[in-house]
């Protein structure tokens, strides 16, 4: 076996992927497998499955699914030599010196690239910040603000020099290609040609993944003038809508507790971590957004909102209530005093009345449902409003207790029967559903495998789990009941695999497929439950052998139209078959 191969080998067997997922994805146990809600895709109820027994995961619902590496790879968007190199790090498992992917990742793919100049430019800052003269004002600037040395340290905060081609000579003397620091975002073509520094004058927050990789940086101004922060510009590995800060540091304390707490700012998150506390996370300046849930929840039960008392930060609660309802998580939202925000809070206050304040946070729909009701009281238009407003929100809860309990609780704040506010209900469901049709349909990033035949799907599960049907099934040439390309081509590869080598194992010829189609597909019938039970299979058999019968002998009587002789083997057909 060539080393590439045993390496990838080993990993496997190492690595159990049921415990692998788990770390990122909540599972559950389900049967035979383990179920989750999916990370690649927006969903409510769980259709991510993950089967120990075949070292796999598939999604019923966006079809991604492979094996561990398949995971790793999708779940951080790297190669495959980098999943090989994360995984074998991250199991301590050592790989032969002479290794493939060493040479390789000198020709990374183009993320890596990206990776890897965010973490030249980290270093660049961070010694500039710790270990230079020109980074005095940015020492300076982090002992104002109460930054410990240790917390420098493991955030890797920088510190960008007032020059306009400061982290562009050092890459120009690191040969680094200056086109790929223009695509992480680092630096700045010139009108008139060269390039200068993005970042000059800044404090500067890099922001780390899981993979403790720097992604990209939030760069902070010392002093009043504007704006405030810049950030790195989308690129393909630092995308705002899907990151958190401090997530890097943050995910082992937030699986622990449960409990995701997320604030607006950079400061924030280092001001709370001072004083002990672990759990929060900071969006970049960004609205919170279905895939910032997504990230969250293979870690966290719940999160709590912290927001600015002003009217920006409300706003913002408010409009996050659909998304966290959509993405089946719980929240709660706690607001700081007026003109405080949790760095100024907790530095003045220190983090108990933080704490008890987060203890009283009250659920989402409450906060929502208040700040709704604010101003309503007495005046019957507004509230007639409110109900009708809620309404959406109650018709999309999944969870029928909780719709009920909501229901209760919006009856009991207008003073009104409940009975009331489920006549309005029922009355926009009528409406709604229409809508809500198209809307489930359109699920993001939902596939359908192309409609085929009945039969090709029961076959490929006969196959799938009773692969010792197979000879039987080529002996009676019933390989005309399959229609689609996809099956056919299943089915011939598992043929081969079963003449080759006496048996078969259905997810070894998972490799051996060319189309994603086709992989897809099998790997999908491997992970549902069989639709055929053991002692159902000669039956079923019989059944496809009676059918093919039936249509050779149509397709005679088509044939026969006119044909005398065609006309006469009728019976003989017929005979032969049920005697
Ligand atoms: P804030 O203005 O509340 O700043 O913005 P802050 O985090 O409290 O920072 P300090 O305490 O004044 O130093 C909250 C977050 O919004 C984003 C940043 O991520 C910031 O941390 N932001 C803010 C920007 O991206 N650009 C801006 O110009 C301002
Ligand atoms: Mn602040």
């Amino acid at each position: 076996m060539e080393p590439y191969q045993s390496a990838k080998e080993e990993i496997k067997r190492a690595v159990d992927i049921v415990e692998l997922i788990g770390q990122f994805v909540q599972l559950r146990r389900a049967g035979l497998n383990y179920i989750g809600l999916c990370p690649f895709h927006s969903e409510k109820a769980p259709s991510f499955s993950v089967s120990p027994s075949k070292q796999m995961f598939h999604c019923f619902g966006c079809k991604k699914g492979g094996d561990l590496f398949a995971f790793w790879m999708n779940y951080h968007q790297v190669s495959f030599p980098q999943a090989m190199k994360d995984l074998a790090d991250k199991y301590h498992i050592s790989l032969p010196e002479r290794h493939p992917f060493h040479s390789g990742l000198g020709q990374a793919n183009a993320l890596e690239t990206l990776y890897k100049l965010n973490e030249t430019a980290a270093q660049f800052y961070q010694r500039l910040l710790t270990r230079s003269d020109k980074g005095k004002t940015g020492r300076n600037y982090f002992e104002k603000r109460g930054i410990p040395a240790q917390i420098i340290s493991s955030y890797r905060l920088g510190y960008a020099p007032d020059e306009w081609e400061g982290l562009t000579a050092f890459l120009k003397e690191k040969k680094v290609d200056l086109e790929k620091a223009v695509q992480a975002g680092l630096i700045i073509p010139r009108k008139g040609g060269g390039y200068y520094d993005r970042f000059r004058a800044r404090v500067l927050f890099p922001i780390i993944t899981m993979r403790q990789q720097v992604v990209g940086f939030g760069g902070r101004v010392l002093d009043q003038s504007l704006p405030k922060y810049i950030n790195t510009p989308e690129t393909p590995v630092f995308r705002k809508g899907e990151l958190f800060y401090g997530l890097h540091d943050a995910h082992n304390a937030i699986r622990e507790k449960g409990r995701a707490v997320i604030v607006e700012g950079y400061t924030d998150v280092l001001a709370l971590r001072k004083y002990g506390f672990h759990e929060a996370v900071a969006t970049l300046g960004t609205a919170l957004s279905r895939d910032h849930l997504r990230r969250l929840k293979g870690y966290a039960n719940e999160t709590v909102l912290v927001f600015d008392a002003d009217a920006a930060g409300k706003a913002a609660a408010l409009r996050s209530l659909s998304i966290f309802l959509d993405e089946g998580m719980s929240c709660r939202v706690m607001v700081l005093p007026e003109n405080e925000d949790p760095d100024s809070f907790v530095n003045k206050s220190g983090l108990k009345p933080f704490l008890e304040s987060l203890d009283h946070a009250a659920p989402m729909f409450d906060f929502y449902l208040d700040l709704r009701m604010a101003g309503a009281e007495g005046r019957i238009e507004r509230q007639v409003q409110v109900v009708q407003d809620m309404s959406p929100l109650l018709l999309g809860l999944r969870n029928h207790v909780q719709r009920a309990l909501y229901i209760r609780r919006l009856s009991e704040k207008l003073g009104i029967a409940e009975s009331w506010v489920l006549a309005e209900l029922s009355k926009a469901s009528r409406v709604s559903s229409t809508r809500e049709r198209v809307d489930n349909r359109s699920d993001e990033g939902l596939v359908n495998f192309p409609s085929r035949t009945a039969d090709d799907r029961l076959l490929l599960h006969l196959f799938v789990h009773y692969p010792q049907v197979i000879e039987q099934f080529a002996q009676r040439n019933l390989r005309v009941l399959l229609s689609d390309a996809a099956v056919l081509q299943i089915f011939d590869l598992m043929l081969d695999a079963f003449h080759k080598e006496g048996r078969l194992a259905p997810e070894r010829i998972l490799e051996r497929l060319d189309g994603e189609t086709a992989g897809d597909l099998l790997r999908e019938a491997i992970m549902e439950s069989s639709i055929y039970r053991r002692d159902e299979v000669d039956q079923a058999l019989k059944e496809f052998e009676d059918k093919v019968h039936r249509l050779r002998i149509a397709k005679s009587k088509q044939k026969a139209l006119g044909n005398v002789e065609e006309a006469n083997k009728i019976p003989k057909l017929i005979k032969k078959r049920w005697g």
